[in-house]
């Protein structure tokens, strides 16, 4: 039976150009995403744009230009960089999309119905930056500790979602899903935040329209409009078609998102109530990642210190960066990024593991088995140590990737990898072709097979990560086109695939190695 895996990215805030935090995220999303269709799963990948509230309304009155001319400028810029980019996302939602206006509006209408919706007068501090009101935990030394900005007082008449009478039986889902927030340590924090009483109220969901007009009218006051995370967590529902849309409901059994720790709270508290409230099941997963840093110091003048994604693209080539983003970061940690770390790792594993090994096996198959798959003789122990490691990383790299351990996963590849090199250098092909006898001609052909083989699995295995790379190697190996028809794991699980006669090509480096940087101070 066809599995639904419908995989969601946060959507971006529409008031600056796409950063390393929104790559990684929309990266890993694609990574998930592909590898599930791969495993013939009916996948959906969400991702877009946020551009209701405050934020977005200062910047445009700043510039004297409507809201919707700035969110329309970076709504432009995220979509046509993740295109760039090369991310096989199913929908491009932008919150200002009129069937997301319409379903804000009936999902309003539904929790005030339910009587869940409230109107109070309210006092506090307020940042702008988290577009709410602040507590004292939020604060340190009078400025919002995210933002470091001074919230203002602010006191206002607004509605309310009744939130805190919700809170026992998510901390109990939580309990009872340890997988449903992962890793573990943002899990703890949710269900910390639902046990102390004095840290989270009811969730104030309404603006006057008399201090922000940007944002989706409330459809029972016409003075107000919806609160901008109130409005952005239902892009998740709206994209798939709720309520009544052919796949909505197909799709969101198995929904999950990706999101970074700064915005759990949202996510791990606010939308599973929603959820609850409307009758919608809870999603599966929260997969939550860590933050990138910037050493400035590490990072020269000359290069600058905004890693915008397009100027790696053409600095490394978007695979390479992609991939160091995706190995290099623990998925749940926080990372350092610097371009000398990106270069070494490339260097070791692109260049040098998987790059060596293609260009080393394509050359010796085009020397001493006329550039075809050689007929291997009978296996010794090493051939199948090497075959028995296939299935063992494709398991792997399929447990790894459904609990979103991208970099795991990667490590797993990288690890068959290794192995394969140390197999071939045992083997020492080259040595044995000298000696010209028949015994060590079935040798050398069944060396051959074995890392062309060990090639094959290894591409299936990375076309997640390495999109664009991965057919390059099926082709020069003498698979074309394998791509198309793979079932992931199994194809890579399943040991002898490759017909021997098939043609090899040689051809330029897949990754060239990349001289280190020169640095100007
Ligand atoms: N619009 C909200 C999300 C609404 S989802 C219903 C938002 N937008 S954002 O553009 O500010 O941030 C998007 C994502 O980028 C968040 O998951 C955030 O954690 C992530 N990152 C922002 N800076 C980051 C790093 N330096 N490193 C990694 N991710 C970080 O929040």
């Amino acid at each position: 039976m066809t599995r639904a895996f419908y995989v969601t990215t946060p959507i971006y805030y529409v008031n600056a150009e796409p950063h390393i935090g929104q790559t990684y995220a929309t990266a890993v999303v694609d990574t998930l995403a592909r590898y599930h269709r791969l495993a013939g799963d009916e996948t959906f990948f969400l991702t877009g744009t946020d551009e209701h509230g405050e934020k977005v309304a200062e910047v445009a009155e700043k510039r004297g230009v409507a809201p919707k001319e700035v969110a329309d400028q970076y709504a432009k810029a995220f979509r046509s960089t993740w295109d760039t980019l090369g991310f096989s996302y199913d929908r491009f939602i932008r919150t200002t999309d009129p069937d997301h206006i319409a379903t804000v509006q009936t999902i309003l209408q539904k929790v005030y119905d339910a009587g869940e919706i409230y109107f109070q007068e309210y006092e506090g501090l307020y940042c702008i930056g988290c577009e709410r009101f602040l507590t004292e935990r939020d604060m340190q030394d009078g400025l919002c500790r995210d933002h470091e900005r001074a919230p203002e007082q602010r006191k206002e008449s607004n509605y309310f979602f009744r939130i805190t009478r919700h809170f026992a039986w998510l901390a109990d889902h939580i309990e009872k899903h340890p997988d449903f927030i992962r890793p573990e340590g943002f899990r703890n924090e949710a269900l910390a935040m639902l046990h102390d009483e004095s840290g989270l109220g009811d969730l104030c969901i309404s603006r006057p329209k008399d201090r922000l007009a940007w944002g989706i009218e409330l459809p029972f006051d016409r003075d107000y409009v919806c609160y901008v995370w109130f409005d952005a967590l239902i892009n998740y529902l709206t994209a798939i078609g709720y309520p009544a849309g052919p796949n909505f409901e197909r799709l969101w059994k198995g929904a999950e998102h990706v999101i970074g720790k700064d915005i759990v709270k949202p996510h791990a508290i606010f939308w599973p109530i929603l959820l609850r409230v409307i009758g919608v099941p809870l999603y599966l997963h929260l997969n939550v990642h860590g933050y990138w840093t910037v050493d400035e110091r590490k990072v020269s003048k000359s290069l600058g210190n905004k890693i915008d994604p397009l100027v790696m693209k053409q600095r490394y080539g978007f695979e390479a960066f992609r991939y160091f983003l995706l190995r290099h970061m623990v998925f749940g940690l926080d990372s350092s990024f610097t371009e000398e770390g990106l270069v070494a790792r490339v260097n070791a594993d692109l260049a040098n593991n998987l790059g060596n090994l293609l260009s080393r096996t394509l050359n010796m198959t085009a020397r001493y088995a006329g550039g075809q798959v050689p007929e291997p003789g009978p296996p010794g122990d090493l051939e199948i140590e090497i075959a028995e490691a296939a299935p063992q990383v494709a398991e792997k790299v399929d447990r790894h990737l459904r609990r979103c351990q991208v970099s795991r996963a990667l490590e797993a590849i990288f690890e068959f990898l290794d192995a394969v090199n140390r197999y071939l250098e045992t083997r020492a092909p080259w040595q044995a072709a000298k000696a010209g006898t028949a015994e060590s001609d079935r040798l050398v052909a069944t060396t051959l097979y074995t890392s062309c083989e060990a090639l094959r699995v290894t591409a299936l295995l990375i076309a997640p990560f390495l999109p664009e790379t991965a057919p390059m190697i099926l082709e020069r190996i003498g698979a074309p086109g394998a791509l198309e028809t793979a079932r992931l794991p199994d194809d890579a699980a399943r040991w002898g695939v490759l017909r021997p006669g098939a043609p090899t090509k040689k051809g330029e480096a897949l990754f060239p190695r990349i001289e280190p940087l020169e640095r100007d101070g």
